[in-house]
């Protein structure tokens, strides 16, 4: 239908336009890349050989590198190159002036047809638009650095862009093999700047007022969120110089944000992060870039979703202003222009929308961040309990969702992660003979059911669970006693036994049976309040739920005996030093960071985790030789999945895996 594009003109041969130059001539286009010296051109197409060359050695260039460097001309004169083009990117320094000016020039040059894009990432489109005759054909492209390998263009619409003119770019941007989002709006920032601007603001707020570092921040992001880089380390990365004019350029055009002292401070200091050797982290030298190094404790202590739910809030002004169609756009912006391995959308709806509302009411009491008081859309959200994956609707919708109530317990299914809650907070979840019936039957269908890869045994209310029903410890003989207490140790071997692994996220007291039942799954993780015990010996009883011989494995004989023969409760901390439970968190991170985990392994594939738990569990019974023997056996077996087929090509692709369980 109507025009075809045949010839793109790249104006202005730096960093981003020679990328962007390359990006479209591997499309197969016409290219004219200009520039205002023949050096500048003669160096961008050294790079965009070097460039095509190590895409040709990855085997993700099919062509050879001389035959795409042949569709690319250069020259210095906008007029002679403009004559004949359909399809303009401007890439030239975000200078207001100079860009009216080249596009004054190429509206006067270019054919009436052509479509004039601007790659700017910070000026306003109209602005730029309204130098030439036909803003209609206006419209900003915004690629991402380095554009061979950066996935994502953004698209924005000016005030007057035309819906010919957007469908014409999004089908040059498709071409180029990018994944786009449309901005309907052209507002500072657009979507992943935006977006990333409250990160930072955020990050710096928490380093410079609340006294957290700028490591324990970065650490949380990169192992707990699981991000490419912290925000940190992606300021240095970037360049304190890039960041600051970014936000300087925002706010010049009403973008409301605290300033970040410590870049403005850096900024001062000439400390521009990589490039000058020093930013918030040191480099061996300028321009030499080394991974800072960031220990994993560092970050246990942050609040991730206090880190990000300013970042949730811009999204959700994105949402309410109708600048980005829906929340999938925010989120393939934040996975392709930023690398997250989940949205920032999907992210909040597993935290919850409510607990995100109550972060940005704290966070916006201090008056510099004010302007991070929860938006409408958020709070209506929380109104009509639309308030994430445990509601079953959030920004998305979960249909993977069922809950089923039993008489003493609930169990969860929550796509992939299987949830047994213990249900009898009134009496502290103590496991009576039905309690203990309901987990069994619980067990059988979670094992049965394909979909859960993941199983979670929790408590509601303040216990994780106090322990074996003492009520029922009246009217017992030794006989049915001896029946009650194996019956209750065949349940948890059942757990011991199943393939699939096993959480125990312990909200509070975990005591007696409660931390057998804890003790019989594979992790264990630990609100800081909880208190781990086996009190039985006040009772004049021992454990009979498999604590004397799962405590002494996990803490050895001696710290068993301890908590065996005293009968005192350890609380949370104390349990982690001995390695009862492998971490601790803040009570009110639990869910979400058992959630996390959950997710996590969930992603593993199901029959090597399944062997790995065996491998451990029973090997740990049996002699070492027996034990590698056992541990050989099930490595060999794993050469016979699809699972390991689909990790290594995963692994030589550079792609993230999709594990079947095949
Ligand atoms: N069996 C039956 N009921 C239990 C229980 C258990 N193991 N643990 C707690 N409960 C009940 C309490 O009897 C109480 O019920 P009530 O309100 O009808 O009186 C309710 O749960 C709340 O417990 P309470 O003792 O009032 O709470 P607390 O905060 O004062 O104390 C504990 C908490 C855990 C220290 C205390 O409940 C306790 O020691 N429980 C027994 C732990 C134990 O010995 N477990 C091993 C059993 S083999």
């Amino acid at each position: 239908m109507g025009l075809e594009i045949r010839k793109i003109l790249v104006v202005g041969a730096g960093t981003m336009g020679h990328g962007i130059a390359e990006v479209a001539a591997i499309a197969g286009y016409r290219v004219a890349m200009v520039d205002i010296s023949e050096d500048i051109l003669k160096r961008a197409l050294d790079r965009i050989r070097w460039s095509l060359s190590k895409l040709r050695e990855r085997g993700a260039l099919r062509e050879d590198v001389e035959s795409v460097i042949s569709r690319i001309s250069t020259g210095i004169s906008i007029e002679d190159a403009a004559r004949d083009a359909d399809f303009v990117i401007e890439a030239v320094p975000e200078n207001m002036d100079l860009k009216r000016q080249v596009f004054l020039t190429l509206d006067r040059s270019v054919p009436r047809h052509a479509i004039l894009a601007t790659n700017t990432s910070s000026l306003p489109i109209g602005e730029i638009a309204s130098s030439t005759s036909r803003p209609d054909r206006v419209i900003g492209m915004h690629f991402f650095n380095p554009p061979p390998l950066m996935p994502l263009v953004e698209i924005i619409r000016g005030p007057q862009t035309s819906d010919e003119a957007l469908r014409i770019t999004l089908e040059v941007a498709r071409k180029m093999g990018k994944e786009v989002v449309v901005v309907n709006r052209d507002i500072p920032g657009f979507i992943v700047n935006r977006l990333l601007s409250r990160l930072i603001e955020q990050a710096c707020y928490m380093v410079e007022e609340q006294g957290y570092t700028v490591v324990a921040i970065d650490s949380a992001l990169r192992y707990r969120a699981g991000l490419p880089m912290g925000v940190f380390e992606l300021i240095d990365f970037t360049g304190i110089d890039v960041v600051a004019s970014i936000f300087n350029e925002m706010s010049k055009r009403g973008f409301k944000a605290r300033l970040c002292g410590s870049i403005a401070d850096k900024y001062g200091k000439g400390e521009l992060g990589m490039k000058s050797g020093r930013g918030f982290y040191t480099y061996p030298s300028p321009g030499v870039y080394s991974r800072p190094a960031i220990p994993r404790e560092d970050g246990e202590k942050v609040d991730l979703v206090e880190v990000f739910a300013p970042m949730v809030n811009e999204a959700v002004y994105l949402l309410e202003e109708g600048i980005v169609d829906s929340p999938n756009t925010i989120d393939k912006a934040v996975k392709l222009g930023l690398g997250y391995p989940r949205g920032i959308l999907e992210m909040a709806d597993e935290w919850g929308i409510d607990s995100v509302v109550e972060r940005l009411k704290k966070i916006a009491s201090s008056e510099a961040m004010s302007h991070n008081s929860p938006r409408g859309l958020l709070i209506k959200m929380v109104s009509e309990n639309r308030v994430g994956i445990r509601s079953g609707i959030g920004f998305y919708t979960y249909t993977g969702i069922s809950e089923k109530r039993m008489k003493t317990i609930i169990v969860r299914k929550e796509n992939r992660i299987g949830w047994i809650v213990l249900n009898r907070p009134e009496k502290l979840n103590a496991i009576s003979p039905e309690m203990l019936e309901e987990i069994s039957t619980a067990l059988r269908e979670l094992e049965a059911d394909e979909g859960v890869r993941v199983i979670v045994v929790t408590g509601s209310g303040r216990a994780f669970s106090a322990g074996a029903d003492v009520t029922a410890f009246t009217n017992v003989n030794p006989i049915n006693s001896y029946i009650y207490s194996r019956r209750f140790q065949e349940i948890l071997n059942m757990i011991e036994r199943m393939p699939k692994p096993f959480i125990a996220s312990i909200n509070g007291y975990a005591l007696g049976g409660g931390l057998e039942l804890a003790m019989a799954c594979d992790i264990r993780i630990a609100s800081e309040n909880a208190m781990l015990g086996q009190p039985e010996i006040n009772l004049g009883l021992i454990p009979g739920a498999g604590g004397t011989q799962r405590l002494s494995k996990l803490v050895g004989r001696g710290r068993a005996k301890e908590l065996i023969m005293l009968g005192e409760p350890i609380p949370a901390r104390e349990a982690e030093r001995i390695g009862l439970v492998n971490r601790v968190v803040p009570h009110d991170r639990l869910e979400s960071e058992t959630r996390a985990l959950a997710n996590k392994l969930a992603e593993k594939p199901p029959i090597a985790l399944m062997a790995a738990k065996i491998a451990i569990n029973l090997g740990s019974d049996y002699p070492l030789e027996a034990g590698l023997a056992l541990e050989s056996s099930l490595f060999s077996i794993l050469f016979s999945t699809e699972d390991l087929v689909e990790g290594v090509s995963a692994f030589i692709q550079k792609r993230k895996p999709e594990f079947k369980g095949k």
